[in-house]
């Protein structure tokens, strides 16, 4: 293993914490859970209710240190082609004005741009054939639909234009479903894709040309670094925006791929989210180890998979609104460390990443969580909070807040034995039932969890949260040695597709039994 002695120091913490209660470690520290949060302005961490104690993460911060995380950010940093298996750099801060980008790629002038261009679709100076547009279509998957259709989500409230619609899959009921309740004269249609080649993209842009009738091209723009593309598909140059191959697909939601959600918000909010994740950028790029938000959690995603062992980890926001930050955040964290071959080609001797999932509190409260309490794997939670409502009923939102601390206490305390006799006793049970229902009504808690909250939800407050999920998954790929910017795990799936979409429509082709099983029977069964 790379950087041996640095993860053979861990083991040593991990034997003395793995047995310590969180009970215990709480009892043992009145200040703990002063030492162990952490702020960036109203962005507050609390990693008291994890595993750890300093030592554990002294040697967590020695374990960043050696693996050459602060090194791996710089080269990022500064434009290194640090996504060696595609020879491109990694950029994404640069779209938020936190880092030069590349000379020649004119990031300034395309914000501007695209940003104009949602004022005018914003304030009718560029219209549909029926008027003002009242509705912008995204056409987008993966990175070119995830981020953009969430942060319109997140940013409900500050939604002030033509209304967003997301249309990602290639299953025709997506767009039936979402265009159904749409004018196609006064709907804008947006179509992303970094290379405009993904199949389900130019499928649903088809569909899109068509549905727009007689509008059709006076109505499309497009995102894309495949300006040809845009061109052939018969998008005038005035509204194609383009990016750069240094953006990642799932890291491109600061650039023009956000534009469905610029017209939106608006400018003005679109750039305070730009700022949120340049604060967070800023913060990243120079704070201490020991104070870096990113560097902490992602070292506490270390020590939760490769010390405790655990495989997965659950996102859960106390806030409706975000209830497609898990799926953004799967695609961030999942696409980027699910690899078991590290830089060097080498296959990799110690887990990488966990799988992430995660719905909003409360409603996973009723539906998962019996697992996260008593169930037999232990998966660590991350919550998010934020202090104020944006909005909705304020008593409401204190009894979210209630049920989410709630959770995080019940997680990591539990309730023994003893107190769940006790309080059936109180009640009067009868000792034969107390006796019978207490195994099953026992929480064993030491479940950890980490708890971000912030002052509000807003664009500002939402970028800086995304970025630091960003910049966490760079530092977890940084100290596994893997290659967080390529998804070769992507390809084989879509290569194997288009011989079974010709056998679907009658082609035969030779392929495994169980393939050509289905295929008959799917041929059997069309109507
Ligand atoms: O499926 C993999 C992927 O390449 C993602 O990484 C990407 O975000 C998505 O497909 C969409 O790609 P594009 O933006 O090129 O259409």
């Amino acid at each position: 293993m790379a950087n041996e002695n640095a993860w053979a120091a861990l083991e040593p913490h991990g034997e003395r914490l793995r047995t310590q209660h969180l009970r215990a470690l709480f009892d043992a520290d009145p200040r703990r859970f002063d030492k162990f949060s952490f702020r960036l302005d109203d962005l507050f961490i609390d990693l008291s209710k994890e595993k750890i104690d300093a030592e554990a993460l002294n040697a967590l911060i020695a374990l960043a240190r050696e693996t050459g995380v602060e090194a791996r950010r710089d080269a990022m940093a500064t434009g290194e082609a640090i996504n060696e298996t595609e020879g491109r750099a990694v950029l994404h801060m640069a779209l938020r004005g936190s880092v030069p980008p590349p000379d020649g790629d004119d990031v300034q002038g395309v914000l501007d741009r695209f940003l104009g261009f949602a004022e005018d679709v914003r304030g009718g100076v560029f219209s549909g054939s029926g008027g003002a547009f009242t509705d912008v279509l995204n056409i987008g998957i993966g990175g070119s639909d995830l981020g953009p259709a969430m942060a319109a989500r997140a940013l409900h409230a500050d939604i002030d234009g033509p209304r967003p619609h997301f249309v990602s899959n290639v299953d025709g009921a997506h767009f039936a479903d979402t265009v159904a309740r749409l004018d196609p004269r006064t709907t804008l249609v947006v179509i992303c894709s970094k290379t405009f080649t993904t199949q389900e993209t130019m499928a649903n842009a088809r569909l899109a040309r068509a549905w727009l009738g007689t509008a059709n091209s006076s109505q499309l723009a497009a995102v894309s670094t495949n300006l040809e593309g845009c061109a052939g598909f018969g998008i005038p140059e005035e509204r194609v925006f383009g990016f750069w191959d240094w953006v990642g697909g799932r890291y491109s939601m600061w650039s023009a791929i956000g534009l469905s959600l610029a017209v939106a918000i608006g400018r003005d909010r679109f750039k305070a989210m730009l700022d949120g994740a340049k604060a967070m950028d800023q913060h990243f790029l120079t704070a201490p180890l020991a104070e870096n938000l990113p560097i902490l959690l992602g070292l506490i995603g270390i020590w939760r998979r490769n010390v405790l062992g655990y495989g997965a980890t659950a996102l859960i926001p106390y806030d409706q609104r975000l209830d497609r930050f898990a799926a953004h955040i799967q695609q961030v964290d999942m696409e980027s460390n699910g690899k078991s071959v590290a830089l060097d080609g080498m296959d990799l001797d110690h887990a990488s990443g966990p799988v992430i999932f995660g719905e909003p509190g409360t409603n996973a409260q009723h539906s998962f969580f019996q697992l996260l309490h008593q169930g037999s794997d232990v998966i660590p939670v991350d919550f998010i909070a934020s202090a104020s409502p944006n909005g909705g009923d304020p008593d409401h939102h204190q009894l979210l807040l209630a049920n989410c601390l709630a959770q995080a206490q019940a997680l990591a305390f539990g309730r023994t034995e003893d107190e769940t006799a006790a309080e059936m006793r109180a009640k009067g049970i009868s000792e034969s039932e107390v006796a019978e229902k207490t195994p099953h009504r026992t929480f064993p808690g030491d479940r950890p969890s980490t708890m971000i909250l912030q002052h509000q939800m807003t664009p500002y407050a939402l970028g800086r949260l995304v970025a630091l999920f960003e910049h966490r998954v760079f530092v977890q790929g940084a100290i596994w040695g893997v290659n967080s910017f390529d998804q070769w795990g992507v390809e084989l799936g879509k290569a194997l597709t288009g011989p079974i979409h010709d056998a679907l429509s009658g082609e035969d082709i030779k392929t495994d039994q169980s393939t050509q099983g289905l295929i008959g029977l799917i041929r059997g069964q069309h109507g």
